[in-house]
């Protein structure tokens, strides 16, 4: 959708924007919640559209009052129930389908019948192929990941000698994933055929962008997103049906690599120590998946990435399916139809869940780690893994929907890193300036137009 229908649909919103916030007033009867932000019916409404680029100042608002408790704040069409505190978090994340449905919520949060077909929603054979075959043989296809890794370094950076060059981190990573990712699902030749590269990552942007834009229209307003077909058409029968998984891989991927790099660069004191973990390990027991496990400064870094970067202000959305609502264990009950999600972003930066809670700490995790090690505490020390989720660490949600794709992520995501410390300088742009997130709604993306240095190792 351009942005001129876009505007267009956007102005019919004004007209069913009284009827659909009766439904919020409804609610609001319903719920004993209590509301951050106005409760008056005109002013929720600036509420909810205040929503849209203020939501961190509303949630974190809302956190801080409630830290161990469930807030309402207005959007334009519902309220969004949000959940604060490892208690009432674990209530979520265990609580049955039936009653709180994942699915209900992703389809709200993603809009993914729009934006990635029917298919990913409504087919669970791709939940069964990244649960067992994907994460299963992820040791057998590591040799190829790998290989797809240096080439595609190679291929997309060209550089010579030691001359240092700029490229825009964000489509500079995303051709990198994509090729990497589309190197396991559909192969070699197609996983480097330019059109084809093209298209993913197009589609990658276009489903954040219209994700957000498609939220903020009437659900009759929604329009469906055409790259899905234009690539069905393009790739083989059985490769059909893991291509929304792959594009779902190069969405998320490409966000937490972009992010990491511009971490890199904001912080270099990181790069030698990762590059001599690395090169260390790699001596010791080449490269293999296993060896990635040793490779706990890098784990360290993406986790710590990941947690100050949360690409959701939000995480876990759910909506509440069962007829008698949600009880949770405080007793507050969240009528039918509602919207809950958990406060990620603020649950990150709390400092009584972290030291300098705000600061960037690298290896704190591999810190953390030997601690536990050193004390005995065998178990905690997978407890700060890149791959382990938790209630203060949210980025994967946690319980039972908790990200199946995670072990994948973390394998191609450290793998690159690795690949990069080992065989690359990086600097900023600008030095001491990290590009600024876009935040829309309840989303943070890393900034699209943001640039990078890098030369061949010297
Ligand atoms: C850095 C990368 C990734 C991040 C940050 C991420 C994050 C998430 C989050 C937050 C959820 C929802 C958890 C919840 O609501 O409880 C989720 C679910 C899911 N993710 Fe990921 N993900 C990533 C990579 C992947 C990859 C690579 C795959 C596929 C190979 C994948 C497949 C899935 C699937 C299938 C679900 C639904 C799980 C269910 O229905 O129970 N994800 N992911």
């Amino acid at each position: 959708m351009d942005d001129q229908t876009f505007l267009l649909l956007y102005g019919v919103l004004a007209g069913v924007l009284f009827a659909s916030f009766r439904k919020a007033v409804y609610d609001r009867k319903v719920a004993n919640v209590p509301i951050v932000g106005f409760s008056g019916f005109i002013a929720s409404c600036w509420d909810g559209l205040r929503f849209i680029h203020q939501a961190p100042e509303l949630i974190q608002r809302g956190y801080e009052l409630y830290p161990e408790g469930i807030f309402r704040v207005a959007r334009l069409f519902r309220w969004e129930y949000v959940v604060c505190g490892p208690k009432l978090i674990k209530d979520v994340a265990g609580a049955p389908e039936h009653v709180v449905s994942f699915a209900e919520g992703a389809e709200e949060n993603v809009q993914m019948k729009f934006t990635m077909g029917r298919e990913i929603v409504e087919n669970h054979y791709h939940m069964d192929l990244v649960r067992t075959t994907l994460t299963r043989n992820l040791h057998k296809c590591f040799p190829d990941v790998r290989d797809e890794i240096i080439c595609a370094f190679d291929d997309v950076l060209e550089l010579e000698g030691s001359e240092w060059k700029s490229y825009p981190v964000l489509p500079t990573m995303m051709t990198i994933v994509a090729r990497v990712s589309n190197r396991l699902f559909v192969g070699l030749p197609l996983c480097r055929d330019k059109a084809y590269l093209a298209n993913n990552v197009a589609y990658a942007v276009d489903v954040i962008r219209s994700a957000n834009k498609i939220t903020l229209l009437p659900p009759f307003l929604r329009p469906q997103n055409d790259f899905i077909s234009w690539m069905l058409n393009i790739v083989d029968e059985d490769q059909k049906a893991v291509l929304p998984l792959t594009l779902r891989i190069l969405s998320v991927n490409m966000v937490l690599f972009t992010q990491a790099l511009f971490d890199l660069t904001t912080y270099p004191e990181y790069l030698l120590p990762m590059r001599e973990e690395a090169e260390r390990v790699v001596a010791e027991e080449g490269w293999s998946k296993a060896a990635l496990n040793s490779m706990v400064k890098i784990d360290s870094f993406l986790r710590e990435s990941q947690r100050i970067n949360t690409s959701g202000l939000l995480e876990m959305t759910r909506k509440v399916i069962a007829k008698e609502g949600f009880r949770f264990s405080d007793g507050t009950v969240l009528p039918y139809g509602s919207y809950v999600a958990v406060a990620a972003r603020p649950t990150h930066y709390d400092e009584s869940k972290y030291e300098n809670a705000t600061k960037f700490d690298g290896f704190r995790f591999a810190q953390e780690r030997t601690e536990h090690q050193a004390n005995h505490e065998s178990n905690d020390v997978f407890k700060r893994q890149m791959i382990s989720t938790a209630v203060d660490h949210l980025s994967f949600g946690t319980g039972k929907h908790a990200c199946p794709g995670r072990f994948f992520a973390a394998t191609e995501l450290k793998a690159m890193m690795a690949h990069l410390v080992l065989n690359y300088d990086v600097k900023p742009e600008v030095e001491g300036i990290r590009p600024a997130d876009i935040v829309f709604g309840q989303n943070f993306f890393p900034n699209p137009t943001g640039r990078v240095r890098f030369r061949k190792r010297q």
